[in-house]
């Protein structure tokens, strides 16, 4: 049942103050982004270059300011101590290269050799930090390491939209040090995630999929609250459909989950959501490439020995017909195992009626921008977020540390 379009309301991106806000010129600016990138396995080659890229607008705008920006991001999971591979050189480099200018870099994060680094920064000049997680304080948000760290500058800039879920001490914790404002990335992931939330063009769609309910629940249980259609696929649908009495053969199902997706339908009928399960779903006997597959109804038994490991396309057409009618949609989690074709073929068509859609379209990070990516869809998409983590915290409706941690307007 669609609810009526709500009145267009001015909205204001994000109650916190952004870097036009401040005056940087010829200050040393504390730039936190989110440079967290993949490499070709075993190499120093940066496989997919996107957070770097979506980092530049801040950067060259503050350059044009004529600040003098240091750059702080961690990469990695080091866990407080020095890992050779996950240095920060080679971002350095490749941020050279997309800024057209030569970028300094040094192999620590805090101490006398980045003073001297930082002091000889001229206006318009980049320097890279070290990865602050090769320190075990910047996990433990120590004030003292927020503290060095916000010795070096003036001003904190958060960009990094993409860690903002995380307090750590370049992240939340140097913002109690510094004026704290938001970067261009930061105010428009805020903007677009923030407005899916409060002020959705309606109707507003969710698609959700992804493995597991378990790890789904929070925002699940929030959007069910705000939107008006939900749409399940992924291995997780599974778990829904047994709660409707129906068997999914060998489908990987959480029975702890059982009681939850039926309270959640429940929920849906009682407020008017439309939640759509799958109609038709394809089995396969192994989750691997030139497997047997099949496309059954889910109202027919499922055999033993066969699992869902995509939607069918029945269920494709109904949620692209859903899709289509939307003011916003908001999607996060696979509808399918997109990474072992033909299982690709529902997150496919899902990222085909997005593309085609007139209302706003907002991808989730982590697997699902992964996939639109990999599908060449990116820039079809209103927004496509650079956080995953991240992103599914923000729906789930929680604060974000490194956001609250801003000053206010
Ligand atoms: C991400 O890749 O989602 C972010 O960079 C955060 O990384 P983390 O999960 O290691 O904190």
């Amino acid at each position: 049942m669609w609810r009526p379009a709500c009145p267009e309301v001015p909205w204001d991106a994000m109650n916190k103050k952004t870097v036009r806000d401040v005056d940087v010129k010829g200050k040393t600016v504390l730039l936190r982004v989110d440079f967290n990138v993949p490499f070709e396995k075993g190499t120093t080659r940066i496989s997919d270059d996107g957070r770097i890229r979506a980092g530049l607008p801040t950067i060259d705008y503050l350059r044009q300011q004529g600040a003098k920006v240091i750059v702080c991001s961690h990469l990695g999971r080091p866990r407080g101590k020095p890992v050779e591979e996950l240095r920060m050189r080679p971002v350095a480099e490749r941020l050279g290269e997309l800024l057209g200018t030569p970028v300094a870099y040094v192999r620590e994060c805090v101490g006398p050799e980045v003073v001297r680094h930082a002091r000889q920064l001229e206006p318009g000049q980049v320097l890279v930090l070290e990865n602050p997680r090769f320190y075990p304080e910047e996990e433990q948000n120590a004030p003292s390491f927020a503290k060095e760290l916000a010795s070096l500058a003036q001003v904190y800039v958060n960009d990094a939209f993409a860690a903002a879920h995380r307090a750590h001490a370049s992240t939340e914790g140097v913002a109690h040090y510094l004026p704290a404002v938001a970067g261009l990335l930061m105010e428009k992931e805020v903007d677009v995630l923030g407005r899916v939330l409060e002020k959705p063009k309606r109707p507003l769609v969710a698609v959700l999929g992804g493995a597991k309910v378990s790890d789904k629940i929070a925002v699940l249980d929030h959007l069910l609250e705000l939107v008006d259609a939900m749409l399940v696929g992924g291995g997780m649908a599974a778990t829904f459909l047994v709660a409707q009495g129906r068997s999914v053969g060998s489908s990987l199902v959480e029975p702890e989950r059982v009681a939850l997706t039926a309270e959640l339908a429940r929920r849906a009928r009682e407020r008017g959501v439309e939640l759509l399960l799958p109609r038709d779903v394809v089995v396969a006997e192994r989750l691997e490439p030139g497997t047997r597959h099949c496309t059954v109804p889910v109202d027919g038994a499922i055999e033993d020995g066969w699992a869902i490991a995509d939607i069918g396309p029945q269920t494709a057409d109904q949620f692209a017909a859903r899709i289509a009618q939307a003011g916003t949609v908001v999607w996060n989690g696979p509808l399918g195992v997109f990474e072992v074709p033909p299982f690709d073929q529902g997150t496919l068509a899902i990222a085909r009626a997005m593309a085609t859609c007139k209302g706003t379209t907002v991808v989730g990070g982590g697997s699902t921008a992964e996939a639109v990516e990999s599908m060449g869809m990116a820039d079809k998409m209103t927004h496509v977020s650079t956080g995953g983590g991240a992103s599914l915290e923000f729906l789930e409706g929680k604060v974000l540390p490194g956001v609250a941690a801003l000053l206010d307007k």
